[in-house]
């Protein structure tokens, strides 16, 4: 496994890889579920390329950049274990100019939901994502159903765009308890950990009601929200039953969802969702 950090290393090292290539971006402090993404990369793809950084204009300057886990020694080893053939770890400067003026903005799909609370944060990911994509130049693009909208988002541009890149999406890799995995867990305090499960409690409510056949989303987001509410610690950010697609919440009768959570456990913010009606 090679790891560069300058776009002129990147460039030599990727000339030669075998294709198709299969690239997974992160922001390091790996864990199973990036993991996941990259044996996913591994199965479609005859070399693996990994990006390691942490993208500074996704962030707000409320968020937290500055405090964001990193452990690239970590993530090395664990990467070199999956059979990467190219990890990307380029710091700041490598990426954006001091007087970096160009922007990926889609305000139709991100006025909502994360972006609610995060108005400029899908503008940097969808940014980033293209920089990283003109700079790996992959045929396959691995992203996890964990940022569903991130996911909706990337797919639009790649379309939008024309880059002839095919987007797969992995699932959530959850841990024992069902809280679906995040670098950010680790802030959780023991009885935040504890009650962050009705995360995936509400999950799968959604997920059962759907097979008994409830099919109106009004239901469906009343459900949840009183599940959410029995949990004195959660601090409920949205609740959303949308159109997996057009990430409009949907009223009455759907023939398929995107059911999606946002819930803050004292200053820890978690994410969760499950498609109902489609695959991932
Ligand atoms: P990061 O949070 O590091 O996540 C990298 C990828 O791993 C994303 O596609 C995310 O959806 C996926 N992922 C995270 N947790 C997962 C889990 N429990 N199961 C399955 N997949 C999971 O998302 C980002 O970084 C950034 O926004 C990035 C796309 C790299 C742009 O900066």
């Amino acid at each position: 496994m090679d790891l560069v950090t300058t776009i002129g290393d990147l460039r030599a090292r990727r000339e030669p890889l075998a294709e198709p290539v299969g690239f997974v971006p992160t922001m390091g402090c790996l864990h199973e579920g990036h993991l996941s993404l990259a044996r996913l990369a591994r199965q479609e793809s005859a070399s693996v390329v990994v990006s390691i950084f942490v993208n500074p204009t996704q962030f707000s300057p409320t968020e937290d950049f500055a405090d964001y886990p990193r452990d690239v020694d970590g993530d090395l080893a664990l990467l070199e274990g999956e059979g990467v053939d190219l990890v990307f770890a380029p710091g700041t400067d490598a990426l954006y100019a001091v007087d970096h003026a160009t922007w990926v903005e889609l305000p139709a799909l991100t006025d909502r939901l994360e972006g609610a609370s995060r108005p400029t944060h899908f503008r940097g990911v969808a940014t980033v994502v293209l920089k990283l994509l003109n700079l790996v130049r992959p045929d396959l693009l691995v992203l996890g159903q964990k940022d569903a909208q991130q996911a909706v988002v990337v797919g639009r541009m790649l379309r939008d765009l024309n880059l002839p890149v095919t987007l797969r999406i992995g699932p959530t890799v959850r841990e024992e308890d069902g809280l679906a995995m995040s670098s950010r867990n680790a802030y959780l305090a023991p009885e935040e950990r504890t009650a962050a499960g009705v995360l995936y409690r509400a999950v799968r409510r959604a997920e059962a009601l759907w097979k008994d056949g409830e099919r109106n989303a009004n239901v469906l987001r009343d459900a949840l929200s009183a599940l959410l509410a029995d949990e004195p610690l959660a601090a409920v950010d949205y609740v959303s039953v949308a159109d997996p697609e057009s990430l409009n919440e949907l009223e009455g009768e759907a023939d398929q969802a995107l059911a999606s959570l946002a819930v803050r456990f004292g200053r820890t913010r978690l994410i969760d969702n499950i498609l109902l009606g489609r695959s991932a």
